[in-house]
């Protein structure tokens, strides 16, 4: 159990880096399964979840291994196809090793994957996408079997821009024989990031950034050397935990546009948001206003992930503000927790009202979920007194020091 303690009410002035996409890596941790490939990673960020994703890999016969922030993976030794449910169970992101397993021995054997708690988060996407690619998926309780199959390219359908299945059926088309076309593909930045690690494996991938990849054959390379992309939400975490706060603060190593749609939401609340050539500069002073109604879509809309986050910055902010979360049924757990501080925030299905309030007072919260658990974070350190968030380990699936940034930031936060 991870304790984090804060005492709230100093502004943030400073400038950070930001870490390694968590993200973008873990699907091309799956896609280096896919073909036999030696592969050095870098900018690889230090969370649970990606180490998860090379234990899988060590499971598999694969040799992975960590050099501060490099990884080097060797895939040609390869030697099963089972996931088991132990390593499952660790994260969402194991469900990619099914593409990546059909795709490489035809076959696999692995069972539900775990994740966050944020709503039901099936996968029947993914599944129909793999058996439109010729997949013979069997699904018997908790365990999914993929009996032997002969990957053959087609045309594939997503009814919604799943990130997952768009990851999924880009790893197994890439094993396909002949041209397959995926519609209705998210356009997430991961996704154009794994699409650009698959490409330099010798994949032959069209419409990078669109809703329409073109995925025809693979001509396998045998080393890739690829920079992990930065990671946006990580970013948006700090940006809003100065703008609840107040402070001064620069954010290096990411591309801004990333999160646009965030960055207008606490401009219109009232931050001072300065895109530079490698990141941003967020100036905020006094209480923000409420910015209306918020509304949570697939990329490029706003993302959900930041929602919680934004949430946390706008607790105080002057008028009422309504989000409405599209993308997953129950992600405003955070909100009981951060209503400990004195927050006034109202549910009522997918709908989450705040009314801002003039001050914060610290309390004791429970985490339950990453995002939700950051943004547990950002509220304390904008909360009058002393604040604690007990955390099973949450935060750390996505965030590699984040209170080393909050605490170089100039925050007074502190973990036991
Ligand atoms: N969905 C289905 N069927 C499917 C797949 C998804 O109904 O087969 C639904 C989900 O239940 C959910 C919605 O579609 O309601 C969106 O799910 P999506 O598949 O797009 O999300 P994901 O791949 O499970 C990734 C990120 C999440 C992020 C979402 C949305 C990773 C490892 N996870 O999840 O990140 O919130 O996309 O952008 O990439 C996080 O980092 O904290 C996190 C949860």
């Amino acid at each position: 159990m991870d304790i984090w303690h804060m005492r709230g009410g100093r502004r943030l002035e400073g400038e950070r880096r930001i870490q390694g996409s968590k993200n973008a890596t873990l699907p091309i941790l799956a896609a280096a399964a896919l073909t036999p490939l030696r592969c050095e990673l870098y900018r690889v960020p230090r969370l649970r979840d990606v180490e998860a994703a090379l234990r899988i890999l060590r499971c598999l016969g694969c040799r992975a291994e960590r050099d501060g922030d490099a990884v080097a993976i060797d895939s040609t030794a390869l030697s099963g196809c089972c996931v088991p449910q132990e390593l499952m169970r660790e994260m969402r992101s194991s469900v990619l090793f099914l593409g990546a397993l059909i795709g490489r021995c035809g076959e696999a054997k692995l069972s539900l994957p775990g994740g966050c708690k944020l709503g039901k988060r099936p996968i029947d996407l993914h599944l129909d996408a793999l058996r439109r690619l010729g997949a013979r998926i069997e699904e018997d309780g908790a365990e999914l079997r993929c009996l032997p199959s002969r990957l053959r390219g087609c045309e594939i359908v997503l009814p919604f821009p799943s990130v997952g299945a768009t990851e999924n059926a880009l790893l197994a088309a890439c094993a396909a024989k002949g041209e397959s076309v995926l519609h209705g593909a998210a356009r997430e930045p991961e996704i154009t990031a794994l699409a650009e690690f698959l490409i330099a494996a010798g994949a032959r991938i069209r419409g990078l950034g669109t809703d329409t990849l073109y995925i025809d054959g693979f001509c396998p390379r045998r080393t890739v050397r690829r920079r992990m992309a930065p990671d946006r939400i990580a970013a948006a975490t700090l940006a809003c935990a100065a703008a609840g706060v107040g402070g001064d603060v620069r954010l290096r190593g990411f591309e801004s546009g990333e999160i646009s749609s965030l960055l207008h939401f606490l401009n219109e609340a009232g931050c001072d948001i300065i895109p530079q050539s490698d990141g941003l500069r967020l100036r905020a002073g006094g209480r923000l206003r409420a910015v209306g109604r918020v509304r949570t879509a697939p990329y490029p809309g706003f993302a959900t992930d930041a929602q919680p986050l934004l949430m946390a910055a706008l607790l105080r902010s002057e008028g009422r503000t309504l989000i409405c979360e599209t993308i997953f049924e129950d992600r405003f757990r955070q909100a009981p927790e951060l209503r400990r501080l004195g927050a006034d925030i109202r549910l009522g299905g997918r709908l989450a009202e705040i009314r801002g309030v003039e001050a914060l007072h610290g309390a004791a919260l429970c985490a339950s979920d990453l995002r939700g658990g950051a943004a547990m974070v950002c509220a304390g350190l904008a909360a009058e007194g002393e604040t604690v968030v007990f955390d099973e380990g949450h935060i750390r699936r996505g965030y590699e020091d984040l209170d080393g940034d909050l605490r170089a930031l100039g925050a007074e936060i502190w973990l036991t």
